[in-house]
């Protein structure tokens, strides 16, 4: 029997959908789910007691890195470490080099992430020509090849003008703009969370207030285009406030915050590993809580890991000098299990249904049912274990978790009905 007609059975999980969580079996068969009741057959049968199966996570923010930075991560290896992390699908971040943002760069992620067949990689476009915050990417071809959500990551778009006209492109053709909110007048050789911490460490640190001033313009020039827009890596109890006062206005914003932003403090700076270092950076407790309660509200829609590999000998400099960023992929379920105390459908409401609606997916984040397409993960919320940073796919080691102990771990993923990952471990 050939792999493509082989049947699949997860055998022993709990399915859990936006209207119920029960116990039964999957069968999948030629990339859908063709089957779910009781005591099924197949010709593989993945174990899935203890564990819960849903559609598969969705990342919004990856940093795959290629072309151009593949010392610090492939096409390939993000997708892998994507894959480990219960993820079918992850947008890529446009700060390649090329920039993504023209059509043949766009197609080129697209058809190494098809290549890979680890996860479907979604290219994200730019928002302007190589993220300078100039002059507008070329969205009506960018559209065509179905590109959906433009950002200018790593970059905030400073000035209110262009910002306003690339939003004016996005209503007419219905994609997502996402922001990466900082005003960068005011963060300017910031390393840090400008707070307690930060003065203590004689370091110049970086205003809540250069977040929180770039998501109010935004919401008022969305308030006058009309266009959807997506905040990116929310970090301060003020933004969550503004988005959360956005929505009740009936504004169409979207936000997400990073699993490190839920569960690290500026404190962890204190001793200058720039392993903490990330933008926008580690904040407050206060600032934890508030970005909590917005996730349990509904404000802030989806967890995205802003999973950034850097090359051991880039990040292993002073505080001032290193890159920002930290891994995602491998330990995201397990930091957000850990972090928070989330239902199973909560947990698959943020990392699997909601970014998939954010990003336009339309083989993601669907039910487990007959007919469906089988991009799932099958997971757990009570294996306790410890980050090795020595154990990661992904082609960089820059994890803040090393050592530190997580519960809730994934166990399988299918990925267009192939197994990818079985007993926690990649198979190609
Ligand atoms: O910490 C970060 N690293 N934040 C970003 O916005 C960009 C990212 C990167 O590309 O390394």
């Amino acid at each position: 029997m050939s792999s493509a007609t082989q049947s699949i059975v997860i055998r022993g999980a709990q399915i859990v959908n936006p209207d119920a969580v029960f116990l039964a079996d999957v069968r999948i068969v030629n990339g859908i789910i063709e089957a779910v009741g009781e005591n099924l057959q197949g010709d593989l049968v993945l174990d899935g007691t203890g564990c819960y199966i849903s559609s598969g996570f969705v990342d919004l923010h990856t940093h795959l890195r290629e072309p151009g930075k593949e010392e610090a991560e492939t096409i390939e290896s993000g997708s892998r470490a994507a894959a480990l992390g219960g993820y079918t699908a992850v947008v890529a971040m446009p700060n390649t080099d090329p920039a993504q943002d023209n059509v043949a760069t766009v197609l080129f992620v697209r058809e190494r992430g098809i290549e890979a067949g680890l996860c479907e990689v979604v290219p994200s476009g730019c928002i302007t020509v190589g993220r300078l915050g100039r002059e507008l990417v070329p969205y009506d071809s960018l559209s065509r090849v179905g590109v959906t959500l433009f950002t200018d990551d790593g970059n905030g778009v400073q000035d209110a003008h262009v910002m306003q006209r690339a939003l004016t492109a996005a209503a007419r053709l219905g994609v997502t703009l996402a922001q990466h909110c900082e005003v960068s007048a005011l963060t300017e050789g910031a390393v840090m969370h400008d707070g307690a911490c930060c003065s203590s460490m004689g370091v110049p640190g970086w205003p809540s207030e250069a977040e929180e001033q770039m998501v109010r313009r935004d919401i008022a020039l969305v308030r006058l285009t009309g266009a959807k827009m997506h905040f990116l890596h929310l970090s301060t109890a003020g933004s969550v406030q503004l988005v959360r006062d956005a929505k009740a206005e009936g504004l169409p914003v979207t936000a997400e915050v990073t699993p490190h932003h839920l569960s690290l403090l500026d404190e962890m700076l204190l001793g200058f590993d720039p392993i903490f270092k990330v933008n926008p950076p580690l904040r407050t407790a206060e600032d934890i809580a508030e970005l909590k309660r917005g996730l349990a509200d509904g404000t802030i829609d989806a967890v995205a890991t802003d999973h950034a590999p850097h090359a051991g000998h880039t990040k292993e400099q002073p505080l001032d000098t290193a890159p920002p960023g930290m891994l995602g992929l491998e330990t995201a379920l397990g930091v957000v299990n850990t972090a928070l105390t989330l239902t199973a459908q909560q947990i698959a409401q943020v990392m699997s249904w909601a970014p998939a609606r954010i990003a336009s997916l339309p083989q993601q984040g669907r039910p487990i049912a007959v007919g469906e397409p089988a991009n799932i993960s099958v997971w757990n919320t009570t294996d306790v274990w410890t980050v090795s940073r020595h154990d990661l796919a992904s082609r960089s080691n820059n994890t803040p978790y090393h050592g530190m102990e997580l519960r809730g771990r994934v166990r399988h993923t299918i990925y267009n009905g192939q197994v990818v990952v079985q007993e926690g471990k990649a198979l190609k």
